[in-house]
């Protein structure tokens, strides 16, 4: 997720500008920054890897001349935080700029073809692949808006892009495919930026672009165009009421909110990774004689739902181990043949890193799945994958675990493949199965709002709450239990359904509410049996069940019902959705910062 800024203006510069829409981006990214601008028909291009203000103040960024210009702030996807992979990427002359927002899938054959032709490229990233499509186009003695539509058309993949060109030097053109771009018009000029905020000291009169359109701006406005076959589209301005900062949060009153709702996008985002790095980690996995999931809090969670994953799908056993405990606990056996595969979002926790290195020590195969590149991960890993969620600013993690999720569900299927443990059939079922995912959760998000603030109103007094589930819906428990602590501070218990009677029984009194992870599968039979248990003892019982699940409706005092169809080995990936809402939405209740926790750190660098 990277910041997007341009601006075609009537008179003066467009530098402090970008620097100013940048700066309102930085939440979207900030591993470095770039400008390009056009002034006298010459392009001119700084950049480099740093926080905004650091960079343009060392490059005088401000000073850069030019009345339109284009900005970028970046979240690295591919290639590290370095000044050569910063925004704009240029093509071999020099006379075009890009930056881009989202990944394009097909880049390593685009690569091939561009290097094939001759094409110098610096960079190590997918975007950097535009400006020489776009430049190689050109040879074909077209115009600049054919050339750009005619290389967009050839990507795959998300993007919003940005191009200027010194062969029309008073145009920005502008393309989207599920990254967001939005354009802004006011007297002084026009702008496009990745979010309203960024425009909103110059103009709320705003139009949204829609996935796969384009558009040219100048300084009196702009056309947008159907990048398929380049028809007109007519669309009007919207006027923004909101206020700077909720424009920030888009429109959302906390980000912890706005990420649990941007969950649709940002699994599609992790549905995307380059299929050859999925490939080395499956086949570095596939390797070891035993293979542990190391991670903390969340994503310690993850690894327990990915040892179901793994043993279900391709018959592995893999031990989820908590990054504090590792060295005690598998230390004397971790070794040469080990695959220690770790999860962590930020890439920096002190207890993961400091595993790692004993792991690395007894010359073990290290993985990585973060969200962060160049992230200390990164850098000790012997290849690791990067989730594509964005930047998390709400301290308790949402977007981050289903995303971790989804790429450790690929990992497994792929290994399954792999090993033979499952037919091509059966892959492409549990493929089709992932690949619906996002939109079951944009449902439950759109279908269970009110429900569960309703369900908020009804136990938001309650002092004790226990979260049940078997299988890998344990997994789901847990998480949905943190969530509950780490924003609303109430006492709460977590168990695997079946270890419940061997203790945690001895809790339930009267009226006490338990919730229950029941999606249909395997472990739906033995759930009804711990629901009895616990009826039994005055327990009131939320289910979180599939629709239409007449049994466990009956047996359930509230229930909230899930889209049909989701195999349980994926369940974890929906089914937590609506239990973030409640613990969210009950924070809110108790007038707590859902977003700043006390006593929580987004990332716990310390030991
Ligand atoms: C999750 O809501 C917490 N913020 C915390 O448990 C977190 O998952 C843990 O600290 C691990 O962080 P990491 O994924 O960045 O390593």
């Amino acid at each position: 997720m990277c910041g997007i800024f341009g601006g075609v203006l009537k008179k003066g510069a467009i530098a402090p500008l970008i620097h100013d829409g940048l700066k309102r981006l930085e939440y979207r990214g900030y591993d470095s920054v770039g400008f390009a601008t056009i002034d006298a028909g010459t392009l001119q291009v700084k950049k480099d890897a740093g926080r905004i203000d650091d960079v343009v103040r060392r490059l005088k960024m401000n000073n850069m001349p030019g009345s339109m210009g284009i900005g970028h702030t970046r979240w690295a996807t591919h290639g590290a935080p370095e000044m050569v992979n910063a925004h704009p990427h240029t093509d071999c002359n020099g006379n075009l700029a890009v930056i881009h927002n989202g990944v394009i899938e097909n880049f390593m054959e685009l690569k091939e073809e561009l290097l094939n032709k001759s094409h110098i490229l610096k960079s190590r990233t997918d975007t950097e692949i535009i400006a020489h499509l776009i430049e190689e186009e050109l040879k074909g003695d077209i115009s600049l808006q054919e050339a750009v539509l005619k290389s967009i058309r050839r990507l795959e993949g998300s993007y919003a892009i940005a191009v200027i060109s010194t062969l029309d030097p008073g145009k920005i053109l502008v393309a989207r495919n599920e990254s967001p771009l939005v354009l802004g018009v006011s007297k002084d000029g026009t702008f496009c930026a990745s979010d309203v905020p960024a425009m909103l000291p110059y103009t709320n009169q705003v139009v949204y672009l829609r996935n796969g359109e384009f558009a040219i701006l100048d300084q009196d406005g702009y056309e947008i165009r159907l990048v398929s076959d380049s028809t007109v589209v007519e669309r009007s301005l919207e006027e923004i009421t909101w206020s700077q900062e909720m424009a920030e949060k888009h429109g959302y009153p906390h980000f912890t909110i706005k990420e649990i709702n941007e969950q649709p996008t940002s699994l599609r985002g992790a549905l995307r990774l380059q299929p050859q790095y999925l490939g080395l980690l499956t086949a570095l996995l596939d390797r070891g004689r035993e293979v542990f999931l190391l991670a903390a809090g969340t994503s310690y969670h993850s690894c327990i739902a990915a040892s179901y994953m793994f043993s279900r799908l391709a018959r592995i056993t893999a031990f989820p181990a908590i990054s504090s405990e590792f060295i005690e606990q598998y230390g004397s056996s971790v070794g040469v043949d080990s695959v220690v595969l770790c999860v962590s979002q930020s890439g920096e926790t002190y207890d993961t890193l400091k595993a790692i290195d004993y792991a690395r020590m007894k010359a073990s195969t290290v993985l990585g799945i973060t969200n962060s590149v160049g992230s200390t991960l990164t850098r000790v890993s012997r290849a690791y994958i990067i989730q594509q969620s964005g930047p998390e600013i709400g301290v308790a993690a949402t977007k981050t675990f289903t995303s971790q999720l989804m790429v450790l569900a690929q990992l497994a299927l792929r290994l399954a493949l792999m090993k033979g443990k499952i037919s091509q059939d059966e892959g492409d079922d549990f493929r089709e199965n992932l690949l619906r995912i996002p939109d079951v959760v944009e449902e439950t998000l759109n279908r269970n709002k009110t429900h569960v603030m309703d369900l908020v109103d009804k136990y938001g007094g309650e002092q004790l709450f226990v979260f049940l589930g078997r299988g890998i819906s344990s997994s789901t428990a847990l998480e949905a239990r943190l969530k509950l602590l780490e924003l609303t501070y109430v006492p709460s218990l977590a168990y695997p359904a079946g270890e419940s009677k061997h203790g945690p029984i001895s809790i339930i009194e009267e009226g006490v509410p338990v919730i229950f992870l029941c999606p249909r599968g395997e472990s739906r039979k033995g759930i009804v049996g711990g629901i009895m248990e616990m009826k039994a003892r005055g327990a009131r019982i939320i289910s979180v069940c599939e629709e239409g699940d007449h049994e466990i409706i009956g047996l359930s005092d509230d229930v909230i019902e899930m889209p049909k169809g989701i195999k349980d080995i994926f369940s974890p990936i929906p089914y937590v959705v609506p239990l973030q809402l409640f613990s969210y939405y009950l924070a809110v209740q108790k007038d707590l910062d859902p977003d700043m926790p006390r006593n929580l750190a987004k990332s716990v660098t310390v030991p």
